[in-house]
């Protein structure tokens, strides 16, 4: 069985960090959600990879390599424009050849890994498997209707739902899909869409099953998406002190503190990560706060946060919480008249404001 994973898209739910950066590489408890993807379908035995990249394919390229890091060998399939989840299998032919796949969306995260769903396609029988989850926000994704156990129905995002069962971002599929990708047009929003291709292969009477997922799951495209997922794999951290802690500082709970960081005068309340060469200096870092490798983090409070790599930090005593801040950031006190916030912010910043 080979592995596609979806990691081009534009992102623009994740603005203004997608601006600069592929949404698949935001860290989650500092490492890129598209990390856990390869790592779930290498875990299922899964180690011949196509990634579909899209206009952030260098940074794709240059963090995943040929793969051999994750145990598996990865082949680059350019998407020219994000054209839809069914026009991504349709350019991925080559690749797929005739063998089954499991298809993973790049910005997903799950709980427990695929092996179950990889093994009970494996045992014959069908030509797709979907995996399903019970949401408050159906209109946000692909929904199934059921009837008797069986999918009959799939549609994309509707306005007024039928069910409350999305379809999770893994799906299985055999090579019965490409007749499927190959028949279907364009949606309303110019997407050639995945649940459209399992409809056709409902239609023509091949055998679509589903599995519900009961533990946890997110699709990391929104930025209260992003800080949940960061707060659910913290929750899973272990303690782990490989950096250098002063006798001035305290570590409460689950911490780790990665190779090179240096903690001084500081408290730190897990569960919480400090990247690699990072400094935290005079600082309190609540709970569910995730911090890169090489910034500078002085005279701040920081609870509840991702902050990613190379910021620089001094909140001049101040809390910041709740906030998902990007590469080479820049906070610093004013220490001089006229006192004022002065802000540099690119296209579709959010701040909020004392
Ligand atoms: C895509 C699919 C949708 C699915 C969702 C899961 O939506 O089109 O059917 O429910 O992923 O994450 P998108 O995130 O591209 O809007």
């Amino acid at each position: 069985m080979k592995g596609l994973v979806l990691s081009g898209g534009k992102g623009t739910r994740l603005r203004p960090l997608t601006f600069t950066g592929a949404k698949q590489l935001v860290p989650i408890a500092n490492k890129p959600v598209l990390f856990y993807v390869l790592e779930d379908l290498v875990e299922a035995g899964i180690t011949d990879i196509g990634i579909i990249v899209g206009d952030t394919h260098e940074q794709v390229r240059a963090a995943v390599g040929d793969g051999a890091t994750f145990g598996a060998r990865v082949t680059y399939i350019q998407q020219d424009a994000p054209l839809g989840l069914a026009h991504a299998v349709r350019i991925a032919r080559d690749f797929l050849q005739d063998d089954p796949f499991v298809m993973f969306l790049g910005d997903n995260l799950i709980r427990d890994g695929i092996v179950s769903y990889v093994r009970d396609f494996e045992a014959g029988g069908m030509n797709s498997l979907i995996v399903l989850k019970e949401v408050p926000n159906p209109r946000e994704f692909g929904i199934a209707v059921l009837e008797q156990g069986r999918v009959t129905r799939l549609m994309e995002k509707p306005k007024d739902p039928p069910t409350n069962l999305a379809v999770i971002g893994i799906y299985i599929f055999d090579s019965t899909v490409f007749e499927a990708v190959e028949s279907i047009t364009p949606s309303a929003r110019g997407e050639l869409e995945i649940t459209d291709a399992l409809q056709y292969l409902i239609d023509h009477g091949f055998r679509v099953e589903a599995r519900h997922l009961t533990s946890y799951w997110t699709d990391t495209g929104k930025m209260d998406d992003m800080l949940e997922a960061n707060r659910w794999v913290l929750e899973q951290l272990e303690t782990a002190v490989h950096g250098a802690v002063d006798a001035q500082s305290a570590l409460h709970g689950r911490v780790q503190v990665e190779p090179g960081a240096v903690v001084i005068n500081s408290t730190v309340r897990g569960p919480a990560i400090i990247g690699r060469n990072t400094v935290i200096e005079n600082c309190y870092i609540g709970p569910f706060t995730s911090i890169s490798h090489d910034c500078v983090v002085r005279n701040s409070e920081v609870e509840h946060c991702i902050i990613m790599d190379s910021c620089a930090i001094d909140a001049g005593g101040q809390r910041i919480e709740s906030s998902l801040i990007g590469r080479n950031v820049q906070i610093q006190p004013i220490d001089h008249k006229p006192r004022a916030y002065k802000l540099v912010l690119g296209d579709h910043s959010r701040i909020g404001l004392l």
